[in-house]
């Protein structure tokens, strides 16, 4: 049995990066969720010592509008990679030192959209279904209360995808973070 990943283009298989290098609000919460069982090889691997801690890395390129008007059409039709198709770190990170997280079905891991994570190579020889989104608390938003910015260049933000939940109504994009 073979397997692979997109190589380039909008769903490609995402090295270590942050949520926020693709102009993710710093307040964002990503919830991720299991369909069926997976192992460490098909998962997703983070860096939490990075958390707190810079890396170089490629979102100085990342300008959302852009990325929306040409760059995504653009990687779409794109076999390889070039730089500005996504913001990844620049350095080569050991798999030693990642923290790979195995739930059963139905469990939820929340992150910070902030946090350093990758999406793991999958070689277990089996297709990992998941359910992921992403909320932001307005109140958090307001106050500015987030992750810290100890990285992150890239221009633009996606708070205006956001919907309130109460009545699906979106979210005033003026509303900026600091
Ligand atoms: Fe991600």
């Amino acid at each position: 049995m073979t397997s692979g990943f997109l190589n380039a283009g909008p769903g490609l298989l995402l090295e270590a990066h942050r949520d926020t290098w693709y102009a993710d609000p710093f307040s964002q919460i990503n919830w991720w969720m299991p369909i069926f069982d997976y192992t460490t090889e098909s998962g997703m691997a983070f860096y939490p010592h990075y958390f707190t801690k810079g890396i170089e890395n490629d979102s100085q390129f990342y300008d959302l509008q852009e990325w929306r008007t040409n760059g995504m059409a653009q990687a779409a039709k794109r076999k390889e990679r070039v730089p500005g198709d996504n913001s990844m770190a620049r350095k080569k990170l050991e798999s030693s030192s990642d923290l790979r997280i195995v739930m059963p079905p139905g469990a939820i891991m929340l992150f910070s959209a902030a946090h350093l994570h990758a999406t793991t190579p999958n070689t277990s020889g089996r297709t990992r279904f998941s359910l992921d989104f992403r909320t932001v608390n307005m109140q958090d938003v307001l106050t500015g209360t987030s992750a810290d910015n100890v990285d992150t260049a890239a221009r633009g933000t996606t708070l205006g995808d956001f919907s309130r939940l109460s009545d699906g109504s979106k979210l005033h994009t003026e509303a900026t973070e600091d």
